[in-house]
């Protein structure tokens, strides 16, 4: 499974990047105000050290506008993902886009049909938002494995990645499920690395190798 990281936060992505977990990076609009920078001069410098998809975000909401926004994105670099949300001119957006050789990344997905209509429409990525459904106490991972099947059983090679994770448990279900992608804040993305029993263990190993009076160097 690819590892996006869901942040315009620059250092927090060279960080990742430098230890090799950045397959790619998404950000969108929250995100960008969260960042406090402007939207096309910070994903530019994030392209300059990411090589993986750069997913931006268009936030026109008719699709003529969708579209010339989504140009203007793509235009910062190759590895730009033009990032339209799962509504009709969403769609038409994703179409024109991807017919020109971009790539589309299709955000705010809740449901099975909607992730059908976005391969359809020729997406690289669909976005399924997992959090935000066990927010309303529906399973965002039931919604993870109905879109692994449905795409399976007919061959589309739109990449599910899964989005709005937000504990360590949604990465390793997203993982058996056979998501493609997920992208996690940097935060949950560092936690992955905790254990209870790893820092126990770890405690009790310092302890012990004090009373040898040993040194390695
Ligand atoms: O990738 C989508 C993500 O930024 C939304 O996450 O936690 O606001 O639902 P959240």
């Amino acid at each position: 499974m690819k590892f996006f990281v869901d942040t315009a936060d620059v250092d927090a992505i060279r960080e990742l990047n430098d230890l090799g977990m950045v397959d790619g990076v998404t950000t969108n609009p929250s995100l960008i105000l969260k960042s406090g920078r402007d939207i096309l001069e910070v994903t530019k410098e994030i392209c300059s050290f990411v090589s993986g998809p750069v997913s931006a975000e268009v936030v026109a909401l008719k699709a003529d506008e969708m579209i010339a926004e989504g140009r203007k994105l793509a235009e910062i670099a190759p590895n730009i993902a033009v990032k339209v949300p799962l509504t009709w001119d969403g769609l038409k957006t994703c179409k024109v886009l991807s017919d020109e050789g971009h790539m589309v990344n299709v955000t705010l997905c809740f449901s099975a049909n909607q992730a059908l209509l976005a391969a359809k429409a020729g997406a690289t990525f669909i976005s399924p938002f997992i959090g935000r459904l066990d927010d309303i106490n529906l399973d965002g991972m039931d919604l993870i494995a109905d879109i692994r099947a449905i795409y399976d059983n007919y061959g589309f090679e739109t990449q599910i990645l899964a989005a709005s994770i937000r504990t360590a448990n949604h990465v390793a279900q997203c993982a058996l499920v056979g998501a493609d992608v997920m992208t996690a804040p940097p935060s949950v993305i560092k936690s992955l690395a905790n254990h209870v029993l790893t820092d126990k263990g770890l405690d009790q190993f310092m302890k012990d190798w004090a009373k040898t009076g040993q040194k390695i160097i």
